[in-house]
C-alpha cells in the first residue's frame, strides 16, 4: 500500500524530473528524453494530483494549461520602476563613440584613466515584463505598461514554457527577474499561417503577435501562441547577493534556469562595441528572432550606480539600432503576374522605399482572399515589412491615413496578357489563366523553368532573351528551341554573334540529360524535382510513364491522388505529347540506366544535417540531391554529423553544430561538395 508520504514525495520527484525536461527542452533547445517518455511523467503526475488534491501547486508542470478567462487586466504597481532606454541617434560606429564619451564626461574621466569595460547585448523587439519570485516561486508577471503601472498578466505568462515556475539552483528570497518576451519568426509564420486557414486576423509582426498574446484575458488563447523570452535585468530583490557586474547578473539568471541570449559579449572601451555591432549586423538576418538594434551596458554595478539615471533613461545603458525592418510607403497600385501554371498573381506596386536593407518596389500579395483578408486598398498608405532574408511583404494597411479617394482592387476576369477566361476553382485561393500555352505569360514561364539549371540547364536562356523569343514568335514551345539557328538569334536585341553562338553551343549540350531533369522540366503541375526524380526511379523510361494510369503512379513513393491526377491530365492534351515528341526527335535524350543509379558518390558514408532556409534549394531539393550523391541527411546534429548545412533563420542545429565543432556549409558550399561550381548554380536569369 502506498502511504501518503511516498505520494507526495513521487509528486515531488515528478515535478522536479518534469521542470528538468522542460528547461532541457525549451530553454537549452536539447532534449534529454523522448517526447513519449515525457508525456508519460507527465500522464503520472496529473493522475496522482488529481487523487490527491491537497498536493496540487502552482509550481506544478500540471499547472500551464491555460486556466480559466479572467474579466480584465489588473494594474500592478512596480516595486522598482521598469525604465526604458535612451536611444543613440547616430546609426553608425560613431553612435558607439558618442556614448562612450557621454559616459567618460559623467564619470570625469580623462584620456589617461584607461578604458571602462561595456557589455553588449541584443536589443529585443518583443514586449517587456516583469517576473516576480518570492522563494524561488514565480507569484505574479507584469507587462511595463507606463513603467510605474503596468498589468498583471500572471495567468498568460505561466503558458510560457521557457520561463520557470520555479527557479532552479539557489534562488533568493525575492527577486524580479525582467526581459523580453517575444515570438520567432518562423512561430510567427506558423501562426500566420494557421490563422490564415481559419479565416482569421494575420499579425503585422512577431512583436504585435506576441504583445497580443500576453495581454489576452483568456489564457487558453495565450497558451497557443508559441512565446518565448530572454532576461536581460531584474528589479526589486531580497537576500540575493547582487554580481559585480552586469554580465555576472546574466550569467546568475541562467544559473536559476532562466533563458539569457548567448550573443553578448564584454568589451574594454568602445572598439570592442563595434566589433559587436557589425557582427551582430552581419548575424541579425539569420537570428531566428527579430532584433531592432544592440544595447550597449556599462558592465561595473557600481559603476551603474555612480552614473545613476536622466529623465528616467539611465545614463549607463544605450540602445543602437539597425535600419528598420518595417517602412510605410503608397500602394500605388495592384497589378496581375500571370505565372508557368496560369495563375494570376496579385503584385503590390510600392512607391520605393528602403526596408530592411534593401529598397523594395513592389510584393506579391499572394491572391485576392490575401488582400481581401489584408483589408488593403489601392492608394492606401501601407506597414512593408522585410525582416530576416524573407522576401518583403505589404503586412496592413494605416487605416487613418485614408482620404478617400483610395478604391478598392477587382481581380479581372479575363488574363490581362492573352485575354483568355480566368476562373477561380471552388476549392482554390488562385485564380487561373485558361489560355494554357497559348498564353505568351505562361508560355514564358514556362521556357523559363524548362530551361532552369535543375532542369534542362541552359546557360544563357534568360528572362529577356525569353521575353524576345516569344514576343516575336520565334519560338513556341521547348521543341522550337533545338530548332533556333544563329541568324534568328543574332538578329535579336543585345545579342552578338558570339553570345548566340554561346547560347547554340548551351542548348545543344542540353541534349543529353536525364530522364529526371526531362521530366522536371515539362513543367507538370504538382511535380517537383524530387517526384520528377522518383517518377524516373520507378518507371526507368519515358513511355512507362507516359502510359501510366492514376493508380500505377501513386505506386510511386510519395505520389498520391492529387499528383497522379496532374500528370495524367497533363499527358493526356494532345499538344503537351506533340512538344515531347518533337523533342525527342530534335535528339533530346537520356541513358536509361542513369535513372537509377546515384549521380556520383561523391558523399558516400557522409551525414549531414539541413537547417534553416537555403535561398535557392528546397528543403527537398537539398535531400534530394545530397541523397543522389550517395551522402545521408539527418534530422539532428551530433557529433557523427559530417556537416550542418545552414540557411537563413538556422536555429539550434547550427548552434550544436558550432558548439560540436561540426563544419558549416551554405547552399553554395553545398553544390561545392555536390562538384557544382556555385557560379552556375545561379538562376537561369540574365
Ligand atoms: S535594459 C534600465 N536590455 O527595450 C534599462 N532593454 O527602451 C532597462 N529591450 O523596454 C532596459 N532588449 O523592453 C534592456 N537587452 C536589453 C533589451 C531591452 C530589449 C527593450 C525593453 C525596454 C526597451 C528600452
Amino acid at each position: 500500500m502506498v502511504n501518503t508520504l511516498s505520494v507526495s514525495e513521487r509528486v515531488a520527484q515528478l515535478r522536479e524530473s518534469l521542470a528538468r525536461h522542460n528547461h532541457a527542452y525549451y530553454v537549452l533547445d536539447a532534449p534529454t528524453i523522448p517526447d513519449a517518455e515525457y508525456d508519460r511523467l507527465f500522464a503520472e503526475l496529473q493522475s496522482l494530483e488529481q487523487a490527491h488534491p491537497e498536493l496540487l501547486s502552482a509550481d506544478s508542470p500540471t499547472q500551464r494549461v491555460g486556466g480559466a478567462p479572467i474579466p480584465e487586466l489588473v494594474p500592478v504597481r512596480h516595486a522598482v520602476p521598469m525604465l526604458s532606454i535612451r536611444t543613440e541617434t547616430d546609426t553608425t560606429e560613431q553612435g558607439v563613440f558618442n556614448f562612450d564619451t557621454r559616459v567618460r564626461n559623467a564619470l570625469g574621466l580623462v584620456a589617461d584613466d584607461g578604458p571602462i569595460e561595456y557589455l553588449g547585448e541584443l536589443k529585443f523587439d518583443g514586449l517587456a515584463i516583469s517576473l516576480r519570485y518570492e522563494r524561488g516561486l514565480l507569484v505574479r508577471a507584469a507587462t511595463r505598461g507606463d513603467g510605474e503601472t503596468g498589468e498583471d498578466v500572471t495567468h498568460n505568462v505561466r503558458t510560457i514554457r521557457q520561463i520557470p515556475l520555479k527557479l532552479g539552483g539557489h534562488p533568493p528570497g525575492l527577486i524580479e527577474i525582467r526581459g523580453e518576451i517575444y515570438m520567432r519568426r518562423d512561430r510567427f509564420e506558423a501562426l500566420n499561417q494557421a490563422q490564415r486557414e481559419r479565416g482569421e486576423k494575420i499579425f503585422v509582426n512577431p512583436r504585435n503577435a506576441a504583445a497580443g498574446a500576453v495581454r489576452q484575458l483568456d489564457p487558453r488563447i495565450s497558451a497557443r501562441r508559441p512565446l518565448s523570452f530572454f532576461a536581460y535585468g531584474i528589479g526589486d530583490y531580497a537576500g540575493f547577493d547582487l554580481p559585480e557586474t552586469q554580465a555576472g547578473l546574466l550569467d546568475a539568471m541562467g544559473a536559476f534556469g532562466v533563458p539569457v541570449c548567448e550573443h553578448r559579449v564584454v568589451a574594454e572601451g568602445p572598439q570592442g562595441l563595434v566589433a559587436f555591432h557589425a557582427h551582430i549586423a552581419g548575424l541579425r538576418n539569420t537570428l531566428p528572432y527579430d532584433i531592432d538594434g544592440v544595447v550597449y551596458k556599462v558592465n561595473r554595478v557600481s559603476l551603474q550606480r555612480t552614473l545613476g539615471f536622466v529623465s528616467r533613461e539611465p545614463r549607463w545603458a544605450v540602445a543602437h539600432k539597425y535600419p528598420a525592418q518595417e517602412e510605410l510607403t503608397e500602394l500605388i497600385d495592384i497589378e496581375i503576374q500571370v505565372g508557368r501554371t496560369g495563375a494570376l498573381t496579385p503584385v503590390a506596386r510600392l512607391r520605393p522605399v528602403f526596408v530592411g536593407g534593401v529598397t523594395v518596389t513592389n510584393a506579391t500579395l499572394h491572391n485576392e482572399d490575401e488582400i481581401r483578408r489584408k483589408g488593403l486598398l489601392i492608394g492606401d498608405q501601407v506597414i512593408v515589412r522585410r525582416a530576416g532574408d524573407v522576401i518583403p511583404e505589404v503586412v496592413a494597411p494605416v487605416v487613418e491615413r485614408r482620404t478617400g479617394a483610395e478604391r478598392s482592387f477587382v481581380m479581372p476576369a479575363a488574363c490581362p496578357v492573352c485575354g483568355s477566361h480566368a476562373v477561380r476553382a471552388e476549392d482554390e485561393a488562385v485564380t487561373r489563366c485558361t489560355g494554357g500555352l497559348f498564353c505568351p505569360a505562361q508560355r514564358k514561364q514556362a521556357l523559363l523553368h524548362f530551361a532552369s539549371r535543375r532542369a534542362m540547364d541552359i546557360e544563357g536562356l534568360g528572362d529577356r532573351l525569353v521575353e524576345q523569343l516569344v514576343d516575336g514568335a520565334i519560338v513556341k514551345t521547348p521543341a522550337d528551341l533545338y530548332r533556333l539557328g544563329i541568324l534568328a538569334l543574332a538578329n535579336l536585341e543585345r545579342m552578338g554573334e558570339r553570345s548566340a553562338a554561346n547560347l547554340l553551343a548551351a542548348i545543344e549540350k542540353s541534349r543529353h540529360t536525364t530522364l529526371a531533369r526531362f521530366i522536371f522540366a515539362l513543367g507538370i503541375r504538382n511535380v517537383g524535382e524530387t517526384t520528377a526524380r522518383d517518377l524516373a526511379r520507378h518507371f526507368g523510361n519515358l513511355d512507362a510513364l507516359m502510359t501510366a494510369d492514376e493508380g500505377a503512379l501513386q505506386e510511386v513513393r510519395d505520389v498520391g491522388p492529387v499528383v497522379a491526377r496532374s500528370i495524367v491530365e497533363f499527358l493526356s492534351e494532345a499538344h503537351n505529347r506533340e512538344v515531347i515528341e518533337q523533342l525527342r526527335a530534335a535528339g533530346v535524350q537520356w541513358d536509361e540506366s542513369e535513372s537509377l543509379a546515384p549521380a556520383s558518390d561523391r558523399l558516400a558514408g557522409l551525414t549531414l544535417v539541413l537547417t534553416g532556409t537555403l535561398p535557392s534549394l528546397s528543403r527537398e531539393e537539398a535531400k534530394a540531391m545530397i541523397e543522389s550523391h550517395g551522402g545521408k541527411v539527418s534530422g539532428s546534429v551530433s557529433k557523427k554529423t559530417d556537416y550542418v548545412v545552414a540557411g537563413s533563420d538556422a536555429g539550434s542545429k547550427l548552434a550544436k553544430a558550432e558548439a560540436l565543432g561540426v563544419k558549416v556549409v551554405d547552399e553554395a558550399g553545398l553544390l561545392v561538395l555536390l562538384g557544382e561550381s556555385p557560379e552556375t548554380a545561379q538562376n537561369n536569369t540574365e
